[in-house]
Formats: C-alpha cells, sequence, structure tokens
C-alpha cells in the first residue's frame, strides 16, 4: 500500500479533561535509520496518556506530541539501517509517543512479532504494560518462584499483567481491588483479592506472613502501610502515585526489616534499556503469550476518533484490563 502524506490522528489540543482530545489531520511521520513505520490497526489507551493529556507528564525529548505509548500493526516503511523487520510484518510495539493516529514511528528494537495466533486489537495493548512489569516486578523487584506478591490496582491493565506473569513465575499473588465485582476478575486471574474499601492489606499479608514484594501505583498513605506489608528483606516498587509522592513516614523498618524502596518509569528510559527489556520479554514470556497461558485482559475497544471518550471511561474506573483504539 502507498504511504499517504498525511494521516488522521488524535491530538491534545488543550491540556485538561478528555474534551481537551481533538481528531485532526498531521503528516505521516518518516522513520530514521534505526526506526519502523508502523501502519497502526489498534492502539492501547493508558493512564500515563491521561496525565500527558492533564498536562502532568510531558513527552521525552524528540518524541511525537501526540498520545498514545503502544500499538499493533503492519510495517509499512523500516529505516536504512533496520535489519529485522521488513514491510508488511505484523508486530506490536512500544511507542515513544504518537500512537493515536494511522501511522506511528518507533525504534525497530522496541517492536515484538505478535504472539501466535494472537489477534491485533489484542495485541495493542501488550506492550505498555508487558515491559513496564517485566521491569519493575522481575527486574527491579526480584520476585521469584515461591515468594509472595501484593499487587495493588488488581484490574488495571498493569494489575492483569501482573497477576498473570506473577503467578506464571510461580509466586503466590495477593491484589487488591475496589469492588466486589473486580475481585471476582483478580480471583479469576489466580489472585487471592482483598476489596480495600472493607479489608485491610496489611493485615492479610501480615497473616500470610508478609509480601516479599508489592507493585504500588497508589502512593499518599500507602507507602507506610506498604512497608508495614512487607517481610523481612520485602520489595516495594513504584510506578505511580495516585495518591500523591510526599508523604512523612518513619523509616526505620528499612534497616531493622532490611527493606527495599525502589520503582521506575518506563517512557524516559534509555533505546538501549528498551531494546534490553523487549529481548527479555521477547525470550522468556511471547512463548506463553503464543501458547495462551498467560493472555491480556481485554476492556473495551473504541474507535480512535472517540479517543476523549476512551479516557472518560478510564477515568471513571469501571474498566478492567486494557482499553484500545480501533484506528483502521
Ligand atoms: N512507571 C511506569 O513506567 C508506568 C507505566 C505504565 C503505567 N504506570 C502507572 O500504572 C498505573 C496503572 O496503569 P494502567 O494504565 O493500567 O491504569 P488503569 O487501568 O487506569 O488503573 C488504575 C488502577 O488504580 C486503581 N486505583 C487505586 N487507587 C486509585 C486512585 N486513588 N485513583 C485511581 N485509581 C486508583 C484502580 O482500581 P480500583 O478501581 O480497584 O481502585 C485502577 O485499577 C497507573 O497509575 C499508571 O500511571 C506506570
Amino acid at each position: 500500500m502507498p504511504i499517504p502524506e498525511t494521516m488522521r490522528a488524535v491530538e491534545i489540543a488543550r491540556p485538561g479533561g478528555p474534551d481537551g482530545l481533538r481528531p485532526t489531520t498531521r503528516p505521516v511521520p518518516v522513520p530514521a535509520a534505526d526506526e519502523i513505520l508502523i501502519a497502526v490497526d489498534h492502539a492501547g489507551v493508558n493512564r500515563p496518556d491521561a496525565l500527558q493529556r492533564a498536562g502532568l507528564y510531558d513527552p521525552p525529548p524528540g518524541a511525537s506530541d501526540l498520545p498514545g505509548l503502544e500499538c499493533s500493526g503492519t510495517v509499512a516503511a523500516v529505516g536504512g539501517a533496520v535489519s529485522r523487520w521488513d514491510v508488511g510484518d505484523r508486530v506490536c510495539a512500544l511507542l515513544p509517543g504518537g500512537g493515536y493516529a494511522e501511522y506511528a514511528t518507533t525504534p525497530a528494537a522496541h517492536a515484538l512479532p505478535i504472539p501466535g495466533g494472537m489477534d491485533l486489537r489484542a495485541a495493542a495493548g501488550l506492550c505498555e504494560t508487558f515491559f513496564t512489569v517485566w521491569s519493575n516486578v522481575f527486574d527491579r523487584g526480584r520476585l521469584r518462584a515461591g515468594e509472595r506478591f501484593l499487587c495493588h490496582g488488581g484490574t488495571s491493565g498493569i494489575g492483569t499483567t501482573a497477576i498473570q506473569m506473577a503467578r506464571a513465575a510461580g509466586a503466590r499473588v495477593w491484589a487488591t481491588a475496589g469492588s466486589d465485582a473486580k475481585c471476582g476478575v483478580v480471583e479469576g486471574l489466580g489472585a487471592t483479592a482483598i476489596n480495600y474499601r472493607d479489608a485491610d492489606f496489611v493485615e492479610a499479608l501480615r497473616a500470610a506472613g508478609g509480601a516479599d514484594v508489592i507493585l504500588d501505583m497508589v502512593g499518599g498513605d500507602y507507602v507506610a502501610r506498604n512497608l508495614k506489608a512487607l517481610a523481612e528483606d520485602g520489595r516495594l516498587v513504584q510506578i505511580a502515585f495516585l495518591q500523591g509522592p510526599k508523604v512523612e513516614m518513619n523509616l526505620m523498618p528499612l534497616m531493622t526489616r532490611r527493606l527495599t524502596v525502589t520503582g521506575s518509569t518506563l517512557r524516559p528510559r534509555s533505546v538501549a534499556e528498551k531494546a534490553r527489556i523487549a529481548a527479555e520479554l521477547e525470550r522468556d514470556w511471547w512463548p506463553r503469550l503464543a501458547a495462551g497461558t498467560i493472555a491480556p485482559v481485554l476492556d473495551e475497544v473504541f474507535p480512535l476518533e472517540e479517543a476523549a471518550a476512551a479516557h472518560a471511561h478510564m477515568e471513571a474506573g469501571a474498566h478492567v484490563g486494557k482499553i484500545v483504539l480501533k484506528v483502521r
């Protein structure tokens, strides 16, 4: 298919609420030597897109100002230094931005093959969550078989992935969620559910011996409670602070119980670091996705032009798993 000069896209017309997202027309981006151009089929919607839309999470230097951190699609062009991919290959990819569009560029090393016979709709939501969970739960958190793992936000895109990966790695998993229906979902994925509105996750984990690793995106008063819920030598991994990053607390347990507090954010990491994560995922986790032993949990699909409705849906908090945009 010839590549057009312009494409449909959704831009952040003004920082603020979902209605600041507006359909637009943009030039089709041109891949650099080490990049591919993807004809986007579906694009994943992630909480960081909403932060960017609100003006709280600027794209890194050189990245598209359009939102969208992941997609699935077909390679439409390759840069001069790319040998791995050919035009016509079906891929899913981590993007530096720009996924809410008919075409997007990304470093060739940040694209992965579609696992097995997975459809492009489900594959669109793989990369942001799998890259984030792998680098935080396994790389930084060092979760091992037989350990106890607590995942907050158990029904989020991140949470549904983290529960499945931790279970597949042989860990025992607990997950928090804010309703009985959401608790049913995390139980279905193999976690012990804790409805945080009527139960205390600290008590639940301490009764089980304490968590070896906790993945948290809530912050605020959860930080001190997480430390209480950790076992000796436990690791708290922070990937967001939905209730704020500033806390006053007693850090003595870091010494007395040898705790580790760490975290990371994916988007500003270097091309080489993301390429390393991609290679680890392709080797260890894509075969499990291809075999269907783990699978993405899909919520709703919205047309690209209805990205504002997709964001409102995510921020209403009723979703379970990944929201995706149908681009073509
Ligand atoms: N560090 C990184 O590299 C990185 C990368 C991607 C995403 N993230 C972060 O990871 C989190 C999950 O991302 P996602 O795209 O999977 O988001 P999402 O699906 O919108 O999930 C947010 C989850 O947080 C839970 N939650 C708990 N307390 C909350 C509060 N005070 N306000 C809003 N939600 C609350 C919600 O569950 P309940 O309804 O059960 O409360 C919901 O499941 C986000 O905070 C995102 O910013 C970090």
